[in-house]
């Protein structure tokens, strides 16, 4: 079979954001868009010839024709092996782990991750390194760079391969393993944590809820949770994932997880409730009535983590997105542990674990993980939560209240105006910008600003420097603000405001929230003037 050179001309709009180009369905299923990329990332990936790759998604709309594009173009293009998951599903953590098991080159992940899905949702395609972990920026600028001057792409015009069987076949002279995606991701899982003692408390009564939102994570629980670990049938709700997640916004947090919400704080609530995204990489843990945010939930596992075999050596470091909490800070501080403040993304961790400089690490957008792999990992946070419930002999609720008492409590939320107009944004944040230098001493409300400034980031690792990575505003009350525009989205701009407000261990740890932030959050309109750049009276979401 010849490999077909096809002529196509670049589209302008193919820059990865923080995660992958993201787009709306529509504009990939424009003639060659998904063609064009997918052979710039083939392009930019040196030793490709011969090399391994991994592919799979999180089953969204257009998953299943987009992989049998990609395995026919890798072909074309000299790939000595893919393997793909089983229907072409992967969920981003077991992708990750394929990579690094199975000595790929790299992989290309298809998911949009929490954004919605279906005919007019979003579809995104992501490479990931051959250290498992999302491409750093240099590739991905690479990848643009090939992407607006290609003139080409290679593919073979052959049927589309059955990929219902496990097994190996050939694509002209490329295999094609085709695997279980849950397999070997529940073998890494039983190393990690210890099933028997979950076992054990799951034998003594222990109930939970998981709620997979109709995304990719539903057969993973089923298997872990369900059959490996005993819990009852039914544990896992919404377990099958479809192409337009049944409608669900497959983002694990108390506004799109209602129903799991609603759960938890009724009268019939188990023990222990948790979800995920639509790829998988994401978590939300509740406790019985009480929801853990994710930067409290990195704090928690980051004290309580050696509990499990996989970090019975203790933590090297830990690490958190500039937006997330300051509460892992306060964990390290007393464990004597190095602690990195990293811009949003999950790639900048790549290096810090890459380096061994840290074992944990995690994001205020609902990500947690570890060195096991070089992606958060949203089934992975949940069994180690369920390691350290078992070992403390504890419910989670109570552990979440427990840890306030010992380091204090880091009020949070995020507030989102989404949809807002691009320019309107840009100007707000550019007007924020210019007002940093004559910021500090200044009051606002029972409010002083300390510091504030845009954050740069140093990796210590191979030294590289990323400016402009958000507006942090420091209050002397020890309250935060972060300012920061959204690099996932797919249409206008959303503005991202985190506010964070500390209370000491022998504080108040039972104010409403959004009581306890009620000053952080009218300081930080005074300093960005949201609603006048926006026109908006209040956030789209409060998570
Ligand atoms: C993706 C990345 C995360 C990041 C998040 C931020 O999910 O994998 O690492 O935290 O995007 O999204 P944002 O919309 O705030 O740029
Ligand atoms: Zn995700």
């Amino acid at each position: 079979m010849p490999i077909q050179r096809l002529a196509t001309t670049p589209f302008p709009d193919q820059r990865p954001g923080t995660s992958g180009l993201r787009k709306t369905v529509p504009v990939f299923q424009t003639a060659c868009y998904v063609e064009n990329f997918v052979q710039s990332i083939l392009d930019c990936i040196e030793g490709r010839e011969g090399a391994t790759l991994v592919l799979g998604g999180d089953g969204r709309y257009f998953n299943r024709e987009v992989v049998q594009i990609v395995l026919r173009m890798a072909a074309a293009n000299g790939v000595g092996r893919v393997v793909v998951g089983r229907d072409g599903l992967l969920s981003t953590p077991a992708a990750s782990n394929l990579i690094r098991t199975r000595k790929a080159i790299g992989g290309i992940i298809l998911s949009a991750s929490h954004n919605p899905g279906g005919p007019h949702g979003d579809f995104g395609i992501k490479f990931n390194a051959s250290n498992g972990g999302p491409a750093p920026e240099p590739v991905t600028e690479a990848i643009f760079r090939r992407a607006s001057a290609i003139t080409e792409y290679r593919t073979l015009d052959t049927p589309d391969l059955d990929l219902g069987r496990e097994g190996e076949t050939l694509l002209e002279g490329m295999r094609v393993e085709i695997v279980d995606p849950v397999t070997a991701y529940a073998a890494m899982m039983e190393r990690i944590v210890d099933f028997d003692r979950i076992r054990a408390m799951v034998a003594g009564g222990f109930r939970m809820r998981f709620d997979a939102l109709s995304a990719i994570t539903g057969p993973y629980a089923a298997e872990i949770l369900e059959r490996r670990l005993g819990m009852p049938a039914g544990t896992v709700v919404n377990g099958t994932p479809l192409p337009d997640f049944g409608g669900h916004h497959p983002d694990p947090n108390p506004v799109h997880a209602r129903e799991l919400m609603e759960l938890m704080t009724g009268p019939d609530a188990p023990d222990f409730g948790a979800a995920s995204d639509g790829d998988g990489d994401r978590n939300m843990i509740v406790g019985r009535g009480l929801f853990v945010t994710p930067s409290d939930s990195l704090a928690v596992l980051a004290a309580h983590a050696h509990v499990a075999p996989g970090y019975r050596g203790g933590l090297a470091g830990v690490a958190r997105s500039m937006p997330t909490s300051r509460a892992v800070d306060r964990v390290a501080a007393r464990l004597g542990l190095p602690c990195y403040e990293t811009p949003t993304g999950w790639k900048f961790f790549g290096n810090l674990l890459d380096a061994g400089r840290i074992t944990l690490c995690g994001e205020e957008s609902a990500g947690t993980g570890s060195n096991h792999i070089r992606e958060k990992d949203g089934l992975w946070a949940v069994l180690l939560w369920l390691d350290i419930i078992a070992a403390l002999g504890k419910p989670a609720d109570r552990i979440v209240r427990d840890h306030w008492r010992e380091y204090g409590r880091d009020y949070y939320a995020r507030h989102d105006y989404e949809g807002v107009e691009t320019e309107a944004a840009d100007r707000l944040m550019t007007e924020l910008r210019a007002a940093l230098p004559g910021l500090v001493g200044k009051r606002f409300g029972g409010l002083t600003v300390r510091e504030a400034d845009d954050f740069a980031y140093s990796d210590p690792v191979d030294g590289s420097v990323t400016p402009r990575q958000g507006v942090r505003v420091l209050f002397a009350e020890d309250a935060r603000v972060v300012f920061r525009l959204s690099g996932t989205g797919t249409s206008g701009a959303t503005l991202r405001v985190y506010l964070e407000r500390y209370e000491p261990a022998d504080g108040r740890h039972d104010l409403p929230t959004a009581d306890a932030l009620a000053e952080v959050a009218a300081a930080a309109d005074a300093i960005a003037g949201i609603r006048r750049h926006t026109g908006r009276d209040e956030p789209s979401v409060v998570t």
